[in-house]
């Protein structure tokens, strides 16, 4: 277990209920140049069987007291106790309601941590998850204290002629002074960090939606002044979503009105309160001049996420913070079902593929490991993982593939009935799913406790002279830095037996594990025999990677080869060509081996080529071909001793090779696919961009000549081409003149735009050279950058760390200790993201001696100084760990 001076561990088996009952909240908010007054009246009830002498405990975060009343009248000093983390009652009522009064003052232009209410660009805004309310004042402030919000705003008019805040609007009108009021009324029962409220001068787009039973609700989209005709597709996405949730879940919105605001300022992407999400601008403001495609997919993505979390999140939240998967691995499950369905499903399912392994494999990998629900923390910031999240995700999924839809539609109805307005846990998720279909669930339980990625191995062997396929599984589990136990799981492996026509067979078998197209795996190791196939088929395994496992598969490279050219499936004809790939460079990456020579056997370049060239699949598809591993792919896969210059150096080789072989179908895909005028945002068209600007990276790698790419980017008319065409300027021409004018075109062009300055500044973090630690040093001290813009820090220094395999890991250390001497400034300004920065340490121990040692001491630097906060000093500690 953790333990330090100044943090304690929350623990899952320490629950309790909480002594105090909630009924309503009513809380007036008066909002001042410079202060913020605060007023709220709890309708308080002690819970019956809790003894008189309990006191009331009520949490806090920085705040000052500035008055307190129950049932009206003061209260004497010695009657209770204030301080900045905590406000005790003593005296609270036996039994019965009583109503306390509690009255704080707040500084919003100081709170730079944007957790509680805070300012950005003149915007008063709130960030309550998970434990901000309790920065604006004393509250029982966990997620299983439900109650009915009214909400009474007050601002000067002229600052911020729109006020909002969660359910519908009520009432508003003058007030003398130049000032107004807005009252919001929110009837459905929600926890705390649920409440938001914003008030600003603010642009809006709004529309009408029709529920499916006819309610009418108005849509509103809020942008900073001047921006909201980038909203438009903000708007559109909303749309689509309300639709598509009452087609496929049969959930429709509850109220009158539902708002997004978009905010420059913000800790992550965005943020579901009831009836008032309130969005990073990052995830709503675009047009095709400064957004990309994948700007526009994600815009699409996070406005589904949230307006999903009304009813997984909202209508049935979360117990406590342990369960946090019960609503975002839901609704990130949510989100990708939606993508797969408005995009291409295929292409949709290897970007969330890609994104697991590149970030949640790591994760579970490494010091960071925790299970997807959590039994413990000591600060839940923390915690919103890629875990949480992603490998949630894929949990909900394997449940949707071992029910099948109709079965997993069924669970899910049960669990809206029967938790509707209510806190609930995993095993409340589980039991729903159970009860609807009668399938036992305790094993595959296990996914949410135990920590780690299994090891799925899998052989095979054909005897011609019965025709039977045996197929061989094994499961295994490392324990890992988690320490949780490693018992086997219920694996869902979903397979094909493909025959040389390209075709499935169909699977015969009288094993009990085999249901429809998915081997159930629940021992260490089974063994299931197909019949009557007529040859030997190509065993197609994992199909739409059906489980989070790490697949072993004994398989010839000939079969393999052939499963990536003819398997019906067609994300598994990526991933096994992806696999290839993977090998190939993992081999050439692991010492010993000569970086510079190509790493792959002519068969694979041929695959690769064959599907990039294939007329019969999406561009978007063959896109996916042609993208390699990210260098920290192929540096988890050689797993230890990695040296990041040769892992890059085996790369470039790569990218080179493959341009070579195929220059002659890059050129033509290059001049084919190139944009011709008018812009789409549509997944089809965004495909090809894709397509052509790969094309364009490899011509560009294997010929050296920049040519294309600086035409590219003088003609290009959308930020995709312009941005891919100066990404391939900066990584293989830094300094020359073409690139450095490019650059500064780019810069005069987009000065006034943050988001688009953030590219500016993420791309030139990128360039894959020890100098570009000099560089991100000169951009740190450029007048546009700053510390206390969220997007700016990820931009620079995230980008930096994150995705600067050469300059970040240079073995001098200069990378670890630039890094670090910034997370100890951003630590003292906004902990949540210093810590979050951090994370890019985790994987020190795994480097060569020399890097190795260098960021262990860079991390002890950073544990032993004084005024780390509890979120950097959790991660930089577990890390150590
Ligand atoms: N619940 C949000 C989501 O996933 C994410 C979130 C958690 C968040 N904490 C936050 C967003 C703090 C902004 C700030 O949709
Ligand atoms: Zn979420």
């Amino acid at each position: 277990m953790l333990r330090t001076d100044d943090g304690q561990t929350i623990k899952l088996a320490d629950y309790r209920p909480s002594d105090f009952l909630l009924h309503a909240v009513d809380m007036t908010i008066r909002l001042f140049e410079g202060r913020a007054e605060i007023e709220t009246h709890l309708a308080l009830e002690r819970r019956p069987g809790v003894a008189a002498s309990v006191p009331l405990e009520l949490d806090g975060d920085e705040l000052s007291l500035a008055g307190l009343t129950l049932d009206g009248a003061p209260l004497d000093s010695s009657t209770y106790k204030a301080s900045p983390d905590g406000l005790t009652v003593f005296s609270a009522p036996a039994s019965g309601r009583f109503t306390l009064t509690v009255a704080t003052r707040l500084v919003p232009e100081e709170n730079s941590k944007l957790m509680g209410l805070f300012r950005s660009n003149g915007i008063w805004c709130t960030q309550c998850e998970a434990e901000g309310f309790r920065r604006i004042t004393y509250f029982l402030d966990r997620p299983d204290v439900l109650a009915p919000y009214r909400v009474r705003v007050e601002a000067d008019k002229a600052a911020a002629p729109v006020l909002l805040s969660n359910g519908n609007p009520v009432e508003s009108g003058d007030l003398p002074g130049g000032r107004h009021f807005a009252v919001w009324d929110d009837p459905f029962n929600k926890p705390s960090y649920l409440f938001a409220m914003v008030a600003g001068d603010l642009d809006a787009v709004h529309e009408q939606f029709t529920t499916a039973s006819g309610r009418a609700v108005t849509l509103g989209v809020y942008t900073e002044k001047g921006r909201s005709a980038q909203a438009a597709y903000a708007m559109d996405a909303l749309k689509r979503s309300m639709v598509w949730d009452e087609r496929r879940f049969g959930r429709e919105y509850d109220l009158d009105v539902f708002n997004v605001v978009a905010i420059a300022d913000f800790n992550m992407g965005a943020m579901e309160n009831k009836g008032l999400n309130v969005f990073n601008h990052k995830y709503v403001l675009l047009d095709e001049n400064i957004a990309t495609d994948s700007d526009y997919a994600g815009v699409e993505t996070v406005i589904a996420h949230e307006y999903f979390h009304n009813w997984t999140g909202n209508r049935i939240t979360c117990r406590d913070w342990f369960q946090l998967c019960l609503k975002e691995g839901l609704t990130v499950y949510r989100d990708q079902e939606f993508s797969a369905d408005e995009r291409e499903a295929t292409v949709q399912r290897i970007g969330s593929v890609r994104r697991l392994k590149a970030h949640q494999f790591p994760e579970d990998q490494g010091p960071l490991q925790h299970p997807v629900r959590p039994g413990e923390y000591r600060e839940i910031n923390n915690f919103y993982t890629a875990t949480v999240y992603d490998k949630g995700a894929e949990l909900v999924r394997m449940v949707a593939t071992i029910l099948g839809r109709d079965g997993f539609r069924k669970g899910m109805d049960l669990y809206f009935d029967r938790h509707d307005g209510m806190a609930a846990t995993i095993e409340e998720f589980l039991a729903c799913f159970t009860d609807a279909t009668g399938t036992d669930l305790t094993q595959f339980a296990l996914w949410y406790a135990q920590a780690g990625t299994p090891t799925l191995s899998v052989s095979q062997s054909y005897d011609p002279e019965a025709d039977r396929l045996s197929v061989t599984l094994k499961q295994a589990l490392e324990p890992g830095a988690a320490a949780t136990q490693t018992a086997p799981m219920h694996i869902p492996v979903r397979f094909g037996l493909v025959g040389s026509n390209g075709q499935d067979k169909e699977a015969v078998t009288t094993s009990e594990a085999v249901v429809g197209d998915v081997i159930h795996l629940r021992e260490p190791e089974t063994t299931v025999v197909f019949e009557k196939l007529g040859d030997r088929p190509y065993l197609s395994a994992l199909r739409d990677f059906s489980a989070p496992v790490t697949l072993k598969h004994e398989q010839s490279e000939a079969d393999r080869l052939a499963l990536a050219r003819l398997d019906p499936n067609l994300f598994n004809r990526w991933r096994i060509l992806n696999d290839l790939v993977a090998e190939a460079l993992t081999t050439a990456s692991r010492s010993g081996a000569d970086a510079t020579a190509s790493p792959f056997a002519s068969e694979i370049v041929e695959a690769i080529l064959a599907s990039a060239s294939d007329q019969s699949l999406e561009p978007a598809f063959r896109a996916q071909a042609l993208a390699l591993p990210g260098e920290t792919d192929v540096a988890r896969l050689v797993g230890e001793n990695v040296d990041p210059d040769h892992i890059h150096a085996v790369v470039e080789a790569a990218r080179r090779q493959i341009g070579e072989s195929g220059a002659r179908l890059f050129q033509e895909l290059h001049a084919e696919l190139a944009s011709d005028g008018a812009f789409s945002p549509d997944a089809a068209s965004a495909g090809q961009r894709a397509l052509a600007n790969s094309a364009l990276a490899y011509l560009v790698a294997a010929t050296g000549d920049p040519a294309p790419a600086t035409r590219q980017f003088s003609e290009a008319r959308n930020m995709t081409d312009r941005l891919s065409a100066l990404s391939l300027l900066l990584h293989h021409f830094p300094n020359s003149p073409d690139t450095i004018a490019a650059l500064a075109e780019f810069y005069e062009r987009h000065e006034a735009d943050e988001l688009v300055l953030d590219k500016w500044f993420a791309l030139q973090a990128t360039i894959p050279d020890a100098s570009a630690l000099e560089r991100v040093e000169t951009l740190a001290a450029h007048p546009k950058f700053t510390l206390r813009n969220p997007n700016r820090v990820r931009a620079l220094i995230g980008t930096f760390a994150a995705a600067n395999q050469v300059a970040f890991h240079r073995a001098d250390g200069a990378g670890y200790r630039w890094v670090a001497d910034r997370l100890a400034e951003i630590d003292r300004i906004n902990p949540q993201i210093s810590a979050r920065i951090a994370t890019t340490f985790r994987a020190w121990r795994s480097l060569e001696p020399v890097r190795r040692d260098y960021a262990r001491k860079v991390l002890r630097q950073l544990v032993d100084l004084e005024h780390l906060s509890k979120d950097l000093r959790d991660i930089v500690e577990r890390s150590l760990r």
